[in-house]
């Protein structure tokens, strides 16, 4: 690992609330603050993309009831951060730009088991949502506290808040559905890929991820 990034370095709320084991490269939200276009356009993919594997978990798994309800006012949502972030690209002149290759995503989706029981997949896709949900959160914090611009930082703190709760349903549906030490075992496994993969991304203010 990393020494210039520890665990030490995390916020309190950051590390308890998400577990996450690398805080963001602090270079990042600068970057970000200067390719707004890329920045917007960018998160405003990761929304879309939100929703609609929102409706993909809810086709597969329409025989828990549980799933099929939370997940439902989700896409809404979602689809709604999507139109807020549209609407912040339009009201700047910005163009909604072409959707980029997701290699932060890409490379969690190695991770997941693609054998095995139907559970163990199951438990590895709400897995990698909570995850994707939880480094949102922690990157929208990065941007509410770090933007010089006062609307855009509160326009951020919004959307960490959401995705914060995102995180802990993902979480909250695995545990519905399968045993929560397996939950947990699980978890652990995955915050230390995904400390790893953080490790091997290049800093890039054009992208959420
Ligand atoms: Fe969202
Ligand atoms: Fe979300």
């Amino acid at each position: 690992m990393d020494n210039n990034f520890n665990t030490k370095q995390l916020s309190e709320d950051t590390k308890n609330i998400l577990g996450l084991q690398l805080p963001t490269d602090p270079r990042w939200v600068d970057l970000a603050g200067i390719s707004l276009a890329e920045i917007l356009t960018d998160h405003a993919y990761c929304e879309q993309k939100a929703a609609t594997t929102c409706i993909s978990l809810i086709q597969k798994n329409s025989d828990k009831e549980k799933l099929v309800n939370e997940l439902a006012p989700i896409v809404t949502e979602e689809w709604g951060h999507f139109r807020l972030v549209l609407q912040e690209l339009r009201k700047r002149n910005l163009q909604l730009g072409k959707q980029r290759k997701d290699e932060y995503v890409n490379k969690l989706l190695v991770f997941q088991h693609k054998g095995g029981s139907n559970e163990d997949r199951f438990l590895d896709q709400m897995l990698t949502m909570a995850l994707i949900e939880a480094r949102s959160c922690e990157r929208f914090k990065r941007l509410s506290e770090g933007l010089k611009d006062a609307y855009l930082s509160n326009f951020y703190r919004r959307f960490m808040e959401s995705e914060a709760g995102h995180y802990t349903l993902f979480i909250g549906l695995a545990e519905t559905y399968i045993d929560a030490a397996k939950v947990r075992k699980r978890w652990a496994e995955w915050l230390a890929y995904e400390a790893e993969v953080m490790q091997t991304l290049e800093v890039r203010g054009d992208r959420i991820h």
